[in-house]
């Protein structure tokens, strides 16, 4: 069987990489799946459940326990925790905060990475992440790696959350940078052959349309 295309697509938080995941996965005809949701799903049921986040035994030893499923549908990916919808949920502040040392306890990742490789299957997706293109799918075709500068994304991301103050925004956005790429299991890299986008002096709809045109010219099957 001919492998469709993986579209891995790695980056910093708020640089706008699941705007342009979910677009280019429409323009396409492709699947989408974001892992940040799936690493937040994880995050709000261990606070649901009153597991210590901090506490790296605790939250391995709870990773087994929520069932997470995520729609890849690009124009209206879901997520459900235990069957029920999660996708306003994992968006607070709350979960915001205690996602990165969630996301560095590795049975967590290994969880995650058999529920998203899984999902990819066969492949005619986009998927998004911090390890995409290192780990999950060193194999994928085409692999992006999608930076903007801190104020650009602070700007971004308060503007979505309804105008929150830049500058703890831009404080929070770096707090995770440096977290995500600082763990010892699967750090934010650029991927080995990974193409870098900066993001920070173009459109939404530009950026989307440098992603076709890179998954357009590797000539693959969508
Ligand atoms: O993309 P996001 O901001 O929703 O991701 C939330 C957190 O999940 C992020 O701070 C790091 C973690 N994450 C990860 O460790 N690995 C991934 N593949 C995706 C997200």
């Amino acid at each position: 069987m001919v492998s469709k295309v993986v579209v891995a697509v790695d980056g910093t938080s708020g640089s706008g990489k699941s705007s342009t995941s979910r677009g280019a996965a429409s323009r396409l005809g492709l699947r989408y799946l974001d892992t940040g949701a799936q690493f937040r799903a994880m995050t709000w049921w261990m606070l649901q459940h009153g597991v210590n986040i901090h506490d790296p035994q605790a939250v391995a030893d709870s990773a087994g326990k929520p069932d997470i499923e995520s729609g890849t549908d690009p124009l209206d990916p879901t997520i459900t925790v235990d069957g029920d919808d999660a996708s306003i949920a994992i968006r607070t502040e709350q979960v915001t905060n205690s996602v990165s040392p969630v996301s560095a306890v590795p049975e967590v990742r290994a969880r995650l990475l058999e529920l998203q490789r899984e999902i990819i299957g066969d492949g005619g997706i986009v998927v998004e992440g911090r390890d995409i293109g290192s780990v999950v799918w060193p194999r994928a075709q085409v692999k992006l790696y999608i930076t903007a500068d801190p104020a650009a994304r602070a700007a971004r991301r308060a503007a979505e959350e309804g105008g929150s103050d830049l500058g703890a925004t831009q404080e929070s956005l770096l707090a995770r940078d440096k977290i995500d790429s600082g763990r010892a299991a699967a750090p934010l890299v650029m991927a080995e052959g990974a193409q870098h986008i900066d993001t920070t002096p173009y459109s939404l709809e530009e950026v989307i349309s440098q992603v076709v045109a890179l998954v357009e010219a590797a000539g693959v099957d969508v």
